[in-house]
């Protein structure tokens, strides 16, 4: 039977900890930040928040590299930090999901430590993917995977044996099928929840489970059978997980980081004894044009009722290029092996687009996802000196692509220069640095102007909590012009997206709820988006 749970409707807020608000003045984002602005969270109207890693790391990949998964980054606080923030957000009426990272720990977690000490074939190993190398003396990786971030997915050790990282060299895999990760884990998941912890998001939900014998790739892999992803395994882990999660009085939630090529494979993640939900990459993914859109749409709404899961809607994250630039390009689509750093950018386009975009995802059913600094209107920043870039993307990929750190820089909150609030006055600098023209888009500076993008979505939020959460999980599409979108919820709401470059009509209405630009002699502008009452 479909539960009713508050996560198939939430709205979540994603918080990348390093980069949301600094309480302590060592330019880095942190607990006490983070708890003193929860009412400016409570005020956006969100329902939940979603915290990127704030478990003890050595940094190498801002948090998902995890040294002890059962207490928080000293950089953050404490693990009495953390309970406080617990309580204090469930105060004020939000849940909090964090970030788990079972595919890979820390190359200075205890296990991976004394996984160095020992001797090639010790016990100690086996928690991990060590190997003897190929060619006659073992100086070639054991196979041909390649890591995520670029070069090869082997390091090798001074005693000879490799090991296997599909992210950088201190992200060691860890082996699921070895009992003793499994036992952790599911010991790591009950710690969290016994300290109030709401759900976890989970980190490269794919790619727990390898294939056997773990054979090379081919020069030309089939994108849809890779031996390092999507392994049938993988689900039997989920259900154990599951089964943890249901057992509380409050049941937690899980949502995936599934990125795999078909939903065919995806929407298994998501039966009703796994994953509760997981993010919809593909619309994240998806050109600003209305037949890839509404194809998206269709195909997100179909594949999650087969398996009666909610959908979700999510324009950017951690890992994305900024919204505001990418629907400003010529190319609108997002892919995570091109990020397409300096294409030319129109920023008034991508912004208007992107206000359409916040109606769009916010109009429609299930969960949505909204990513610290969208509410803002933040771009990608593109000019971050090269060397101030911390993300290890850029190293592994001998320096050819600029990673991720242009939608991680710190988030404006006031004031007229860096760091715009977001240390107390005479802190250190902000680990990455903030341009100038931000003071523009601080939260300051939007409060008052009602045609903010912070205004908007601050509407948006409360509509879609009094209107839209309780209407089923389908649409209904209007039949209209061409390069309009529009649907219905329910027989009380639609929402209008003009995709061209023309004022459009609206369908019949008996009151404008909402709209992105303000309306002209009735009419719809360029790429604006409206919400109505029928
Ligand atoms: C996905 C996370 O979102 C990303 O930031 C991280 O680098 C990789 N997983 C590896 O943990």
């Amino acid at each position: 039977m479909r539960s009713n749970g508050w996560w198939r409707t939430a709205a979540i807020y994603q918080i990348y900890l390093r980069s949301f608000a600094d309480g302590n003045g060592d330019g880095v984002g942190d607990l006490a930040g983070l708890r003193a602005r929860l009412p400016y969270l409570r005020e956006l109207g969100v329902d939940a928040l979603w915290l990127t890693p704030w478990n003890v790391s050595p940094m190498a990949d801002g948090g998902y590299d995890v040294a002890d998964y059962r207490d928080i980054d000293p950089l953050f606080g404490t693990l009495a930090d953390a309970e406080g923030f617990l309580a204090e957000a469930h105060e004020q009426g939000l849940r909090v999901l964090v970030d788990l990272v079972p595919n890979h720990c820390s190359d200075a977690h205890p296990w991976f430590r004394a996984a160095l000490a020992a001797p090639p074939g010790d016990p100690a190993r086996e928690r991990f993917w060590f190997r003897p190398g190929r060619g006659a003396g073992g100086e070639l990786p054991p196979n041909d995977w390649r890591s995520y971030f670029g070069g090869p997915a082997w390091t090798r050790l001074p005693d000879g044996e490799w090991y296997l990282h599909m992210f950088a060299p201190q992200q060691p895999e860890l082996n699921w099928e070895h009992e003793g990760v499994r036992a952790e884990f599911a010991d790591v998941l009950r710690f969290w929840f016994d300290r109030g912890v709401d759900g976890f998001r989970i980190d490269v939900a794919h790619g727990l489970m390898k294939t056997p014998g773990l054979p090379d790739v081919g020069a030309d892999p089939d994108p849809a059978d890779l031996p390092y992803q999507d392994h049938e395994g993988v689900h039997e882990i989920y259900r154990a997980w599951r089964r943890i999660a249901d057992g509380y009085a409050d049941p937690r939630v899980f949502v995936g980081e599934v990125w795999l090529p078909t939903t065919a494979q995806f929407v298994r993640y998501l039966r009703p004894d796994e994953l509760h939900s997981a993010f919809n990459f593909e619309f994240l993914c998806c050109a600003w044009e209305p037949n890839a859109i509404r194809k998206t749409i269709d195909d997100t709404l179909d594949t999650h009722r087969l398996v009666g899961a909610p959908p979700t809607w999510v324009l950017s994250n951690h890992d994305t290029i900024r919204h505001v630039t990418r629907y400003g390009r010529e190319d609108t689509t997002f892919d995570l092996g091109n990020r397409r750093h300096g294409a030319f950018t129109d920023p008034a386009l991508g912004t208007r687009r992107a206000r359409a975009a916040a109606l769009l995802t916010l109009a429609l059913p299930g969960g949505v996802y909204v990513y610290q600094g969208d509410e803002l209107g933040l771009a990608e920043v593109e000019d971050i000196p090269l060397e101030r870039i911390q993300d290890p993307t850029w190293e592994r990929s001998e320096h050819t692509d600029r990673g991720r750190d242009g939608c991680r820089v710190p988030l404006p909150w006031s004031g007229g220069e860096p760091p715009f609030g977001f240390s107390p006055p005479g802190a250190a600098q902000p680990w990455l640095p903030q341009p100038a023209g931000w003071s523009a888009l601080t939260v300051e500076a939007q409060e008052p102007d009602a045609s903010s993008m912070l205004r908007l979505y601050r509407q948006a939020l409360a509509i879609r909590r009094e209107r839209l959460t309780t209407l089923p999980e389908d649409i209904a599409w209007i039949a209209g012009d061409d390069g309009v979108l529009a649907f219905r919820r329910g027989d009380g709401f639609a929402c209008v997206v003009n995709f061209t470059a023309a004022p459009a009509r609206l369908p019949a209405h008996a009151d404008v709820l909402l709209t992105s630009e303000p309306l002209r002699d009735g009419l719809l502008p360029a790429d604006g988006s409206a919400w109505l009452a029928l």
